[in-house]
């Protein structure tokens, strides 16, 4: 466990990934606003309403892709505003309790999404899952492994595949951690290895978390999303994407507007330490990738499922909500 006693500690435990999955991460950044202004003087309510918007734009470069970064700063700037006459430690205390709120909420949406989802995991299926969308990417119980927790306390059993997920390994980390904590099979394969185990019929469906999904529903999730719906639909599989309605955002038209996180290469040439290509190599390291809506079956919110993906489906299920872009710092 690390323990986060500033601001440029908690910015850094979202850039070094000490703290990742993009609900995770608007968790941790709407305390981090608090630890920020925690020993603002109290006396100046002006200046304390400026001091509040630096640190919203600071922790907002803390990673660019992942909306629920800056839709919880927008929350909390928000928060602060809808508070016109008060004092600043009225103001501090609110923003405690706000990003409290947040870290409840998200753990009460993802149990939807388990309750919306679950029907789709029968007994005896396979499900193959990239990257880690679970209760350590969120604020309990995850998006993409919700549906598979809550069909595991109903007592089905079934089978999951956890795609190791190059280059930081998430999937045989994380995701493979947690389920085989739970009592759930879990098998862990190399991303490589994902079409020759859905040519082998031992996949009936794929499930994935998102961390930024447009209004046309093109989603970004972890890199090597985007090929696993190719194959997917090659081998006539559908594939959902499991998301709360805090990492849609409804102000980008599609899935090309993204900002995309590029890596250091370091991250590809020493897989976990140890060097696994010649130290000068250049490397192709995009931490993320946009499925097309049209590759993807449905969407799995605490509102229902989208299904068929399309941006009228979407305005329907999750409604309409500002863009976050008014607090979102450069990447
Ligand atoms: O780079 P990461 O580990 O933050 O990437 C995480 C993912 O891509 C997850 O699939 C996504 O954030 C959904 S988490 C519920």
């Amino acid at each position: 466990m690390i323990e986060c006693r500033s601001v440029t500690e908690v910015w850094e435990a979202i850039r070094q990934l000490r703290v990742r999955g993009a609900p995770a991460i608007g968790v941790a950044a709407a305390m981090g606003v608090v630890l920020g202004v925690r020993d603002e003087t109290e006396s100046d309510r002006e200046g304390f309403l400026r001091k509040l918007d630096d640190v919203c734009h600071y922790l907002g470069t803390a990673r660019p892709t992942a909306v629920n970064l800056s839709w919880a700063l927008q929350r909390m700037r928000r928060r602060a505003q809808s508070l016109p006459s008060a004092h600043p430690s009225e103001i501090k205390r609110a923003l405690l309790e706000e990003a409290k709120r947040i870290r409840d909420e998200d753990e009460a949406m993802c149990r939807a999404i388990g309750r919306h989802g679950e029907a789709l995991i029968a007994e005896g299926v396979g499900v193959l899952t990239h990257c880690n969308a679970g209760s350590l990417a969120t604020a309990y119980y995850g998006t993409a492994l919700a549906p598979l927790y809550t069909a595991h306390e109903k007592g089905r059993r079934f089978r999951v595949y956890a795609d190791e997920t190059r280059p930081l390994l998430q999937g045989s980390r994380l995701t493979a951690w947690e389920l085989h904590r739970s009592g759930i099979e879990v098998t862990v394969l190399c991303d490589n290895t994902a079409g020759t185990l859905m040519k082998s019929g031992q996949v009936d469906l794929v499930i994935v978390g998102a961390d930024r999904i447009a209004a046309s529903g093109d989603t970004a999730n972890k890199i090597g999303t985007y090929p696993l719906a190719v194959l997917a639909r090659a081998h006539g599989i559908p594939l959902y994407v499991a998301a709360p309605s805090s990492t849609f955002d409804l102000a980008i038209p599609d899935g090309s507007r993204i900002p995309i996180e590029h890596r250091s290469p370091d991250e590809v040439r020493r897989g976990m330490g140890a060097l696994t290509a010649p130290p000068d190599a250049p490397c192709f390291c995009p931490a993320f990738d946009v499925t097309p809506a049209d590759l993807i079956t449905g969407i799995i919110t605490e509102r229902g499922i989208i299904q068929p993906v399309t941006t009228e489906r979407i305005r329907e299920i999750v409604g309409q909500q500002e863009s976050p872009a008014s607090v979102a710092a450069p990447g």
